[in-house]
């Protein structure tokens, strides 16, 4: 049997409605597309509703919903406390262009939770929020550099745009490179890159532009990159060289805010001097906020002596920040406690099913995220991860279209995420699936990428 025309020849007939409308959206949509995260081929999967931690596509498939628009939807779909705090929102109105109580309930939420947190400033994504960051750092400091970390994703603004993916030449260090032609070639002046997980590299571009850098900014667990954690050393060294430069530590946390009431920091004890958060605090909606200590963020205070004009059309609409109030206040410390020992159980049944289906493969967790890497190898650095990739040929794709042909949505990289309204049994359901496909995969496996069979 050809178990790729197999689990195909199942995901189209399952999904002729979504065919449909892929071809329809081709028509005002670039390839049927808005986000690059979302699509897949032969077409993605349209949903239709959700409840929970469910969702039903256009074609009536029910699944259970283990990406959560990318970790954003922390307590799945359409939670009553976040439903209520919506209408209520509705009843006063969408957005007023004039300050709302709203706003400043969230912040102060916010502020009592995130330890590097005082004051704070809303977005409407985290790619700006970071963005917002980074200029922050430069406005604060009067310098320009930002350094970046090689493999860290900080969002699609021009100056985020460079080593997402990572260096692969083992040089010790990165070579600076933008993503795309499209990003100006100039930022490589503004923004120099060390390598995540090695303070020596930078240190290197400490001293090299002494009194020129304004911030360093990294993930304290990379994201994107494959669930990656920053050692303790390396981000308690980040903090000293901060000082010690004079410079702005920034830390994205517009993921890791999952991980506790206040995100890494608080986990950690490192408190970085501007934040950048996005993602759960819109309760669904759409946002971004970065924020730091008091005298940092005063450059935006419009009454001040620097009066930046910060400015934003849909900055701290009512709706989402509603919304973000009860998100936030829903994820307490037993939701977390929750979540996270879900995510244990989904580490360990992932890490079962490819043991006995004697398949080379293992996850990385941390808290409630977790990654699948088609790899027998370690995953210490997000060059791990693009490697194992390189020689996993097509296998994560079949993965993924045979996980949906069994109802488990999850993203079509590898990363699974726990939303609060999930049980042991909805876990449960999920390795059994994953333990079915890889059986299914495994002659699959033996054709195409022989390497990983045990
Ligand atoms: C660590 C990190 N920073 C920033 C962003 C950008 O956030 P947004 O997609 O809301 O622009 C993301 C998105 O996934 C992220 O993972």
């Amino acid at each position: 049997m050809d178990i790729r025309k197999d689990i195909l020849s199942r995901f189209e007939a399952r999904t002729g409605r979504s065919r449909t409308l892929d071809g329809q959206a081709k028509l005002s949509l670039p390839g049927g597309d808005t986000r690059w995260a979302t699509y897949y081929l032969p077409w993605p999967t349209y949903m239709a509703s959700g409840s929970g931690c469910r969702l039903r596509d256009v074609d009536g498939n029910e699944y259970l919903d283990f990406l959560n628009n990318y970790t954003s939807l922390v307590h799945g779909h359409r939670h009553p406390g976040v439903m209520e705090a919506i209408r209520q929102a509705l009843d006063e109105d969408l957005i007023f262009g004039a300050p709302a109580e709203s706003q400043f309930r969230l912040a102060d939420l916010i502020a009592r939770r995130m330890p590097g947190i005082k004051r704070l400033r809303y977005t409407n994504s985290g790619t700006e929020a970071t963005m917002m960051a980074m200029r922050a750092a430069r406005m604060f400091t009067k310098r320009q550099i930002i350094i970046k970390m090689d493999g860290c994703y900080h969002g699609s603004h021009d100056f985020a745009e460079i080593n997402i993916t990572p260096d692969l030449s083992g040089q010790a260090m990165p070579t600076p490179k933008t993503e795309a032609v499209g990003i100006p070639e100039c930022l490589l002046d503004a923004v120099k890159v060390a390598r995540f997980n090695d303070l020596g590299s930078v240190e290197r571009l400490l001293e090299e532009y002494k009194g020129k850098v304004a911030g360093i900014i990294t993930e304290p667990l990379q994201n994107q990159a494959g669930i990656i954690p920053a050692s303790i050393e390396f981000l308690r060294g980040l903090r000293e060289l901060a000082d010690r430069y004079g410079v702005l530590l920034i830390f994205d946390e517009v993921v890791t805010f999952r991980l506790s009431t206040g995100g890494s920091q608080k986990i950690l004890g490192i408190i970085p001097d501007i934040t950048a958060i996005g993602k759960i605090i819109g309760g669904g909606f759409a946002i971004g906020a970065f924020g730091g200590s008091e005298e940092v963020m005063s450059i935006f205070d419009p009454a001040g002596s620097a009066g930046y004009h910060h400015s934003g059309t849909f900055n701290g609409h009512n709706v989402t920040m509603r919304a973000g109030v009860a998100s936030v206040e829903l994820l307490d410390e037993g939701a977390i406690a929750r979540i996270d020992s879900l995510g244990a159980r989904l580490q360990e049944g992932i890490d079962g099913a490819f043991r006995k289906a004697g398949i080379a493969g293992r996850t990385t967790r941390v808290g409630s995220l977790v990654y699948t890497h088609w790899t027998a190898g370690k995953i210490t650095e997000s060059k791990d991860v693009v490697l194992w990739k390189k020689n996993a040929a097509d296998l994560p794709r079949f993965f993924h279209l045979e996980l949906l042909n069994r109802g488990i949505f999850g993203s079509n990289r590898g990363l699974f995420n726990i939303s609060t309204p999930m049980s042991e049994s909805d876990v449960d359901q999920a390795i059994a699936a994953i333990g079915e496909t890889l059986a299914a995969m495994k002659p699959l496996v033996a054709e195409s990428a022989p390497h990983l069979v045990l």
